[in-house]
C-alpha cells in the first residue's frame, strides 16, 4: 500500500493510500463514522461506512480513543468542503497504540491548563496551523537572504556583554566569570559583516523582561541581517523586500493554515513595497492630534503603535528616534545628533513592532563616548571596538522577531502560541 502524507493527497485522487497518524476526533451516527486523522502534515476526514467494511474494522472505527496512533487505509476523493480539498473513504484501520484518556478534550479549556499541556496542545489544528506558518516564515526569511547573497554566521548564546541594555540580562556563571544569555546576535553580526560583507545571524534571544503582555516572550527567535557599506536607506529597502517576500510566501504555501485560522487574506495581499515612512517627530505629532499626551524622547507603547499604524494598510517605518531612547550603537543623524538613523517597522492592524534596525556608529571615538554614557564596561567590548580600528566602514542591519511576525501574519492575538514551547514570565514548564 502506498504511504501518503495528508498534505499531498491531491496527488493520489482515486487511489487507495495509507496514512500513518493519530486519531484527532470522531463523530459517528449508527452505520457511519467520520474519523479525523492527522499525520503531522495535515488533517483529513476518513469516512467509515459500516456495510462496506467487515464488522471488526467498523468496531475499531467507533471505539478507538482520541489521540491513539492509527494507520488508516482509504480511497482518496475530492471534497470541496474539506480544508485540504480531499477526504478518504476508509478501507482499513490498524491501532498502533491506544491512548489513555486524553486530557485535552474538544471542549474549551483555560489557557493555563493548555500551557501546562503544551506538549500535547501543539497537536491541535489551530496550534498546528500557527506553527506551520512559523516554519514557513523562517524558511522564507532564510531563503530570501540566501538568494540575496547573505551568509549565515551563527552568534554565540553565552556572551560576556549586553547588546540591548543592561536591565534585561539573564546572568549565569561561566567558570567563575559572569556571562549572559544573548539578547541579540547583532554585535557578532557586525564583526561577521566585516569578514563576509552581507551576513545574518539567527537564533534564540533572551530578555529578562518583567512584562506580561501579549507581545513579549522571555525567549524568542530573531533573524538579524547585517550589511557592510550599507546606509539606513538601503537597510529599509532591504527590509521591505524581505518582509514582503515572507508574507507572499506564506500566502502561496500556507493558504490552508491561514484560512483555518480565519485570517483575512486580503489584508496580507496588500503587503507590498514601498512601505510608508514617518519620522518619530511626525508620529508624535499624530499622537498629540489624536489626543495622546506624549513627551518627546519617550519610547512608544503598544497603544501608541496601534494609533500610529491605524491609517495604513501595510507595515510602517518609524524613523529617527531620539538618541536617548535607543541603544548605544546607533549612528546619529548628520546635523541633528539628538536623533539616530534607525527605524522600527510596525506591522499593521495593531500588531506593533516586528523589526528594529539602524545604521551603526562606525567612528571609534564616538562609539567610545556612547559606551561611556551608557556605562558599559570597556573590557567586555574591546573586540567590538576593534571593528572600528581595522577598516571601519558605514554599516547597517536589523532584527526581525519571528514570533511577532508570525502573530501578525496569522492574525493571532497572543505571541505565546507562535512558538512551540513558550518561556513566559514565571513559566518554564513544559
Ligand atoms: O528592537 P530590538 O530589541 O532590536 C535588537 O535586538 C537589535 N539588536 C536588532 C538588530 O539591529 N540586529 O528587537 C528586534 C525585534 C523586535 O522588533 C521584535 O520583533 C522582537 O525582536 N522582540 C521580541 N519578540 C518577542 N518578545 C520580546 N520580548 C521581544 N523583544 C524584541
Ligand atoms: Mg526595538
Amino acid at each position: 500500500m502506498q504511504v501518503a502524507r495528508v498534505a499531498e493527497l491531491s496527488r493520489y485522487e482515486g487511489e487507495e493510500v495509507r496514512i500513518q497518524g493519530w486519531l484527532y476526533n470522531r463523530r459517528s451516527s449508527g452505520k457511519i463514522a467520520f474519523l479525523i486523522v492527522r499525520d503531522g502534515s495535515g488533517f483529513v476526514q476518513a469516512v467509515a461506512v459500516s456495510n462496506e467494511l467487515d464488522p471488526e474494522t467498523f468496531k475499531l472505527c467507533i471505539s478507538i480513543p482520541q489521540e491513539s496512533s492509527v494507520v488508516v487505509d482509504g480511497r482518496v476523493r475530492q471534497d470541496a468542503r474539506a480544508a485540504g480539498g480531499y477526504e478518504l473513504l476508509l478501507t482499513g484501520i490498524q491501532l498502533v497504540s491506544a491512548a489513555e484518556e486524553y486530557p485535552i478534550t474538544l471542549k474549551e479549556h483555560g489557557v493555563d491548563f493548555l500551557l501546562d499541556h503544551r506538549h500535547l496542545w501543539i497537536r491541535g489544528p489551530r496550534q498546528h496551523a500557527a506553527l506551520m506558518v512559523r516554519h514557513e516564515v523562517i524558511a522564507a526569511a532564510e531563503g530570501w537572504l540566501r538568494s540575496n547573497g547573505f551568509i549565515k554566521v551563527d552568534a554565540p548564546i553565552l556572551t560576556p556583554a549586553a547588546c540591548e541594555g543592561t536591565s534585561t540580562l539573564f546572568e549565569t556563571d561561566y567558570f567563575g566569570e559572569k556571562a549572559y544569555l544573548s539578547q541579540s546576535g547583532q554585535l557578532y553580526a557586525e564583526a561577521a559583516a566585516m569578514a563576509f560583507g552581507r551576513v545574518y545571524v539567527f537564533g534564540p534571544t533572551f530578555r529578562a523582561e518583567k512584562s506580561k503582555t501579549r507581545r513579549h516572550l522571555i525567549e524568542f527567535w530573531m533573524i538579524e541581517p547585517e550589511m557592510a557599506y550599507a546606509d539606513q536607506e538601503e537597510n529599509m529597502a532591504v527590509q521591505e523586500e524581505f518582509v514582503s517576500h515572507i508574507v507572499r510566501t506564506c500566502l502561496e504555501n500556507r493558504r490552508v493554515e491561514l484560512t483555518l485560522l480565519g485570517r483575512d487574506l486580503s489584508k496580507l495581499e496588500a503587503v507590498k513595497p514601498p512601505f510608508p515612512r514617518i519620522t518619530y517627530d511626525e508620529a508624535v505629532e499624530m499622537l498629540r492630534e489624536q489626543g495622546f499626551e506624549f513627551t518627546w524622547g519617550d519610547d512608544f507603547g503598544a497603544p501608541h503603535e496601534v494609533a500610529i499604524c491605524s491609517g495604513f494598510d501595510r507595515p510602517v517605518f518609524v524613523t529617527e528616534y531620539p538618541t536617548e531612547a535607543k541603544a548605544f550603537y546607533m549612528q546619529p543623524k548628520e546635523g541633528r545628533p539628538e536623533v539616530v538613523k534607525c527605524a522600527d517597522l510596525l506591522a499593521p492592524e495593531g500588531y506593533g513592532e516586528i523589526i528594529g534596525g539602524s545604521e551603526r556608529i562606525h567612528d571609534l571615538a564616538l562609539l567610545e563616548q556612547r559606551m561611556e554614557e551608557h556605562k558599559l564596561p570597556r573590557d567586555s567590548y574591546a573586540w567590538y571596538l576593534d571593528l572600528r580600528r581595522y577598516g571601519s566602514v558605514p554599516h547597517s542591519g536589523f532584527g526581525l522577531g519571528i514570533e511577532r511576525t508570525v502573530a501578525w501574519i496569522t492574525g493571532s492575538e497572543h505571541i505565546r502560541e507562535m512558538i512551540p514551547f513558550p518561556r513566559l514570565l514565571n513559566r518554564i514548564y513544559p
